[in-house]
């Protein structure tokens, strides 16, 4: 502040003046021109240590070789470093033991919320809610199209799922059409409609939907008989699916229900293990060379799909 007590007449000025006012060359404070200079070193120090001047489709280096991408990596590197013995156990421990132990329980649902924003929400909705009328089953009730053990959400994840209902337009007058839209309507409602149920024999829907319209898991045929609609129970929707069928490819109308596959690899596997038990062998003794060339695709890994099954399966709908 000392330089700005000269008096006005000491300093020189810029020659202009208007009505009597001078116009004053002061210097600016020296504290202002440190900063200035200051400011400039950082530059170029900046300049030289880390990336800074873009070039056609990279940038300068810089001395100290950091860049964002190298840093998100370490990041990374520590994270699964820190999830990989979790992984490890994980990977090693059936279903009943997970659930029995919280803090592996504990570990598969809050890993397992990523993978589902990343590979299941835009189809399941977040936390299994999927947008009304969007075609694509709840996760979280208590009614379960292909089955609602650990072991059945394995396999629909793994080896994907798609329900085949043919289009019946062709096949029915459109008064049994009619009589069937309010069978289906008045079981949902719990009301024994007679007419209707001899016309479902007779025309083959008890076949894929069971003697008692209850559907069956293997072919997941949708429970006729619950409140819950696999589509909708809006009349019209209901005449869509008998008319127009679901993944029935001979009709444009046709509702599509198709759910990927995740891991052909472990499909393959639960498959053949399923087979081994079935005639009584021992699951650990299968060559997998036989069942296995290498070309299996997997679009997640088995013990991701362990944690999601976990996952699913607490929505609130496990049985
Ligand atoms: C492209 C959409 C789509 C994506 C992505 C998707 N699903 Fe599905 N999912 C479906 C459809 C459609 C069905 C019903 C298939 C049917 O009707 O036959 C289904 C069925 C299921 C079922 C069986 C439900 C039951 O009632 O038995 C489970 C479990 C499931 N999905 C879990 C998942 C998980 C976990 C993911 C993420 C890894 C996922 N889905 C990703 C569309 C999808
Ligand atoms: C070849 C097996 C098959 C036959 C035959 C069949 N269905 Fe289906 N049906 C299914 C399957 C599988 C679904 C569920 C599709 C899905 O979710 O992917 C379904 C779904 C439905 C739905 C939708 C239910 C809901 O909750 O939204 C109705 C209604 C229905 N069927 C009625 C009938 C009637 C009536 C007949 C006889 C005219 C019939 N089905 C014959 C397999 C069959």
């Amino acid at each position: 502040m000392e330089e700005n007590k000269n008096k006005p007449t000491q300093v020189e000025d810029t020659g202009h003046e208007w009505d009597g006012i001078r116009e004053l060359d002061n210097p600016p404070p020296r504290w202002w021109l440190n900063a200035l200079y200051l400011s400039g070193l950082i530059v170029v120090v900046y300049f030289v240590l880390y990336p800074s001047l873009p070039l056609v489709d990279d940038s300068t280096k810089g001395l100290l070789g950091w860049t964002q991408i190298s840093e998100y990596k370490e990041d990374l590197a520590k994270v699964e470093a820190k999830r990989a013995p979790f992984d490890d156990k994980l990977a090693t421990m059936s279903f009943n033991e997970i659930l029995k132990d919280q803090e592996m329980l504990n570990y598969a649902i809050g890993s397992s919320k990523v993978l589902y924003g990343d590979n299941c929400a835009a189809c399941h909705g977040v936390g299994g809610a999927p947008a009304k009328g969007a075609g694509y089953p709840v996760l979280t009730d208590d009614d379960w199209l292909y089955g609602g053990t650990v072991e059945d959400i394995q396999v629909s994840i793994a080896k994907g799922r798609q329900g085949y209902m043919p289009a019946h337009e062709k096949l029915l007058k459109t008064e049994e059409v009619d009589q069937l839209v309010k069978f289906a309507i008045d079981s949902s409602n719990g009301v024994m409609n007679k007419a209707g149920m001899a016309l479902f024999n007779a025309k083959g829907c008890v076949a894929c939907h069971g003697a008692d319209a209850k559907g069956i898991k293997a072919m997941g045929s949708a429970n006729l008989t619950d409140k819950i609609w696999r589509f909708s129970g809006d009349e019209d929707q209901v005449r869509l699916t008998i008319l127009h069928g679901v993944n029935d490819a001979t009709d444009k109308l046709t509702r599509v229900a198709v759910m990927p596959q995740w891991s052909e690899k472990l499909s393959i596997m639960l498959q053949a293990r399923a087979y081994a038990i079935a005639d009584g062998e021992d699951p650990n003794d299968i060559d997998w060379s036989d069942e296995l060339d290498g070309s299996e695709s997997e679009r997640l890994s088995e013990t991701d799909i362990k944690k999601l099954t976990i996952y699913v399966h607490q929505f609130g709908g496990g049985e």
